[in-house]
């Protein structure tokens, strides 16, 4: 079996013989934060953001950093180093650690952290050349999706409805307002224009969020962020979705109703080259 080097509290061992114990916070209140980052070409991608992000989402629930940034490139590449593929998504996570069972923070709890990492195959020639189908959704999670906590029971149960219903991915909605996917950003294309929701506590600002920006800029393509209503999703004239493992992606269809008549719309097109022309770069 394929048994890859992780690193665990201050380990390198395979990955079966990774253990944590069962009073683990994570493992008892999903106690802990999470990060996804690609490697193309042996090149972590946009890393500087991936781990800022990690950082705030650390300090945003009280657990202290546990190594700087350059201890915890030092750790990740040595895991990555161990994975023979160029083409990798790494996963690190840090919980508040192990101690006796009670919700409020421990005393003198050290952080568990963890990293790994997966061979990646980036979305293939059918889903970029024909699109994905999306479901809709209410958004039942918590008011602070812009933490990229490990409590990701809405998430998962938004992603079992897509899947349970032959779609890559669920759009979720709050209050008919288009937040968010089960594990991706949701942008619409209208008239010209890219439009995301506003960075608040209602997404999780993905890294392509900032990237999608960029590419806009680099296509002369109008980007904006404002609330978006269900309706102008269905209306919209191109769907697309943006996270570190879809990179970008057309979507089209939505509960069955087909987006931009059922294919990959223009826009798409040109940011998904620019996207690839981002991961050579
Ligand atoms: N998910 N929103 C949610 C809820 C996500 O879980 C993710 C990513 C994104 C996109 O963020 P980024 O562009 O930084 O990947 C948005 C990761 C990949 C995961 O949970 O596996």
């Amino acid at each position: 079996m394929h048994d890859p080097l992780v690193y665990l509290n201050g380990e390198f061992t395979p990955l079966s013989e990774a253990k944590v114990p069962v009073l683990d916070r994570g493992f008892i209140f999903g106690d802990g934060v999470y990060e996804v980052i690609p490697i193309y070409g042996g090149k972590m991608f946009r890393a500087k953001q991936h781990m800022a992000r990690l950082f705030r989402s650390l300090a945003a629930i009280g657990i202290p950093n546990p190594y700087s940034e350059d201890e915890w490139m030092a750790l990740i590449g040595k895991v990555t180093d161990a994975c023979p593929d160029d083409t990798q998504l790494v996963y690190m996570q840090v919980t508040r650690g192990v101690a006796k069972r009670a919700h409020a923070f421990p005393a003198e709890v050290k952080p568990t952290v963890f990293i790994m990492t997966n061979p990646y195959t980036p979305p293939d020639a059918e889903a970029v050349n024909n699109g994905v189908r999306c479901v809709t959704t209410e958004d039942l999670r918590w008011m602070r999706c812009d933490i990229k906590s490990v409590s990701l029971l809405g998430n998962v149960l938004a992603a079992q409805h897509a899947a349970e219903n032959g779609a890559l991915e669920a759009i979720q909605f709050r209050e008919g307002f288009l937040s968010e996917g089960a594990s991706s950003n949701v942008w619409i294309v209208r008239d010209g224009t890219v439009y995301g929701p506003p960075k608040d506590n209602r997404v999780l600002e993905g890294i392509r969020y900032g990237l999608l920006q960029e590419l806009c800029a680099a296509c002369r393509i109008p980007f904006a962020l404002k609330a978006i209503a269900r309706d102008e999703v269905f209306a919209a004239d191109e769907v697309l979705l943006t996270s570190a493992g879809r990179e970008v992606l057309a979507v089209v269809s939505i509960d069955g109703l087909p987006v931009n008549g059922g294919k990959p719309g223009p826009l798409f097109g040109k940011l998904y080259a620019a996207y690839q022309d981002a991961k050579r770069a």
